[in-house]
């Protein structure tokens, strides 16, 4: 996949037909930055910078970029740093999964466009790391990932918080009337205390340990905290690791392996996840031609217990998991379930790099093999009538009675249909019910919004109900918990059976069975799939949404647009079917 004509400046010349024009145009044009010709006679590791105003969980980007910087210089090369789109969750209109695919294009195409023998990706916040690592295997030069790492925890009147399990936690409580409004005024200060990625296992932190566990991050990176000078040493390893790369020519491909994405599947199950983690992680094999299997993905769930502590499964956070190791730490007690001979960016195997680490020294965030903290994997993965294409349920994070229940269908047709209804006094629900959204998925939002956390109702929230099986073909936030179905695909909006379910419907939920069905006639379900009609969305004749809506794909494909995947030619798990 790796092209061009030449390392550092001479790298893709094409411009004019007469290559040693067009070299000296650029020379002549990036001298205008002061570098020397001793600078630019060297090796070129380009530094992706996604620092914005509105990102603050890319605050630290500048210092990183920096040490990276340090890093590059100090093997050899040059560094030169450059802007890609920048995503923050809650500045990403209509969704940042909207616009995932976007910057994978951006990330993908000016690594292609500028001159460069590899690239360091700085970011974190959660769609950015996936849409690097697609965009990166896609344009198929040396490649490594620098995560911003996670925020600080904040205190709130003597209580530790950390940005976003506990933003939900507050706010339920507030619906709830449990607090008052001067409270949650006072916590919403408290609750990112400062740069970087939300503190529990979210999106942000998944991805993080899931890309360290893939190989293509330097070890340790995943979990140091976004301030500390340990954040700033990995960056400067990051460049000095990314120089060699060049030097070896080690591309994404060669380390983003089926048994590679295996172990990254096997770190997501035992840390506890975000569902999220699934989505990005099919884009990214899909991206290196690898198709990923969710039955698998379920049976080695089956095996793989949840060994980590931390929020919104367990009570601990980020800077915890940093002080006991790390990823080494989780590595080290995965060892009889991962394939330790897969190359990771340093040039050594996952297998010596675990071996390398220190620790093992006594601490209580990641539990040992044979005492998890929960029996399987923090995922599985249902079927049935409702979701041929299969559903994701968090069951780490779920209400233990909840995961084998039968019970009324409570419909939302939109998310505006739920957010005009859901606390109704008048809505005819119970705490045993179901609640159903509909077209909330890739095309139905469109962008498949975080909305399947949907709000308990308020008269039952107000009578102590704190979770109830809600089901949808949208995504969660890895920052929250409930019994939860999630990315039930096909969507409603390509009529996928969820779109033919109605209030009073029976579905039955049986999480140990691996079952979602819908309790309806067949002839009843025809009937409607007859009257079934695709939703149509305003705006959506021209730009980037009419590209998003005619190529985008369902979840088990990563939500990637057709387009940008290649042709398949192999499976994640290798060869299991
Ligand atoms: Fe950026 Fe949570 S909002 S990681
Ligand atoms: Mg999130």
């Amino acid at each position: 996949m790796s092209e061009g004509n030449g390392r550092g400046l001479k790298k893709g010349l094409t411009s004019y037909g007469d290559a040693g024009f067009s070299l000296f145009l650029r020379k002549a044009f990036i001298k205008g930055m002061g570098y020397s010709d001793d600078a630019l006679d060297r090796p070129i590791v380009g530094i992706i910078d996604t620092s914005s105003g509105y990102n603050a969980c890319h605050a630290n980007v500048p210092d990183l970029v920096r040490a990276v910087e340090r890093g590059v210089m100090l093997a050899g090369a040059l560094p030169i740093s450059f802007p890609t789109i920048s995503i923050h969750e809650s500045f990403a209109y209509p969704t940042s999964m909207f616009l995932r695919n976007l910057m994978s294009m951006d990330t993908e195409e000016m690594i292609r466009a500028q001159p460069m023998d590899a690239v360091v990706m700085v970011g974190g916040c959660d769609k950015t790391v996936p849409a690097q690592l697609m965009g990166a295997a896609s344009a198929g030069i040396p490649a490594v990932q620098l995560v911003t790492g996670p925020m600080l925890t904040g205190s709130h009147r003597g209580a530790r918080v950390g940005a976003c399990t506990d933003c939900r936690r507050f706010w339920a409580r507030y619906r709830a009337g449990e607090i008052e409004a001067d409270e949650i005024a006072e916590v919403n200060s408290r609750l990112v205390p400062g740069a970087g990625t939300c503190g529990v296992m979210g999106t942000a932190s998944t991805m993080a340990l899931v890309v360290e566990a893939l190989g293509m991050m330097v070890p340790g990176g995943a979990t140091a905290p976004a301030v500390s000078a340990d954040r700033r040493r990995i960056a400067e390893s990051t460049g000095a690791v990314a120089v060699k790369l060049a030097a070896d020519g080690l591309v994404p491909e060669k380390i983003m392996t089926a048994k590679a994405f295996e172990n990254a599947l096997t770190v997501l199950l035992a840390t506890g996840g975000s569902t999220n983690g699934i989505v990005h992680l099919a884009a990214m094999a899909g991206r290196t031609g690898l198709r990923l299997d969710l039955d698998a993905f379920d049976r080695i769930g089956r095996d793989v217990p949840v060994l980590v502590d931390l929020k919104p499964s367990g009570q601990h956070y980020m800077e915890d998991l940093h002080a006991a190791g790390g990823l080494a730490t989780i590595l080290r007690e995965l060892k009889p379930h991962l394939h330790l001979d897969c190359l990771t960016v340093t040039g050594r195997t996952l297998g010596e790099e675990i071996d390398a680490a220190g620790g093992g020294w006594p601490q209580t965030i990641v539990a040992p093999l044979s005492t998890p903290l929960y029996p399987e994997g923090g995922m599985a993965v249902l079927r049935g009538n409702l979701a041929p294409g299969g559903a994701i349920v968090k069951q780490s994070a779920a209400t233990p009675a909840l995961m084998s229940h039968r019970g009324r269908a409570v419909v939302f047709s939109s998310i505006a249909d739920m957010a005009e209804r859901v606390d109704n006094p008048d809505l005819d629900v119970t705490a045993d019910d179901i609640l159903v959204l509909q077209n909330a998925g890739p095309k139905g939002a469109p962008g498949m919004p975080e909305a399947g956390y949907m709000p308990i109702p308020r008269k039952l929230a107000k009578a102590g109900v704190k979770d109830m099986v809600r089901i949808s073909d949208a995504r969660m936030s890895g920052t929250a918990s409930g019994t939860i179905v999630l990315h039930v695909t096909p969507e409603a909006a390509e009529g996928g059976p969820l779109a033919l379910v109605r209030s009073g419907d029976m579905i039955e939920l049986d999480v140990p069975t691996r079952r979602l069905m819908l309790h309806v006639s067949e002839v009843e379900i025809e009937k409607r799939r007859k009257a079934f009609q695709m939703p149509s969305h305003p705006g959506s004749g021209r730009g980037y949404k009419r590209l998003f809506l005619e190529t985008v794909q369902q979840a088990d494909k990563g939500c990637d647009f057709a387009f940008l995947i290649p042709p398949a030619k192999g499976d994640v798990p290798e060869g299991r079917n």
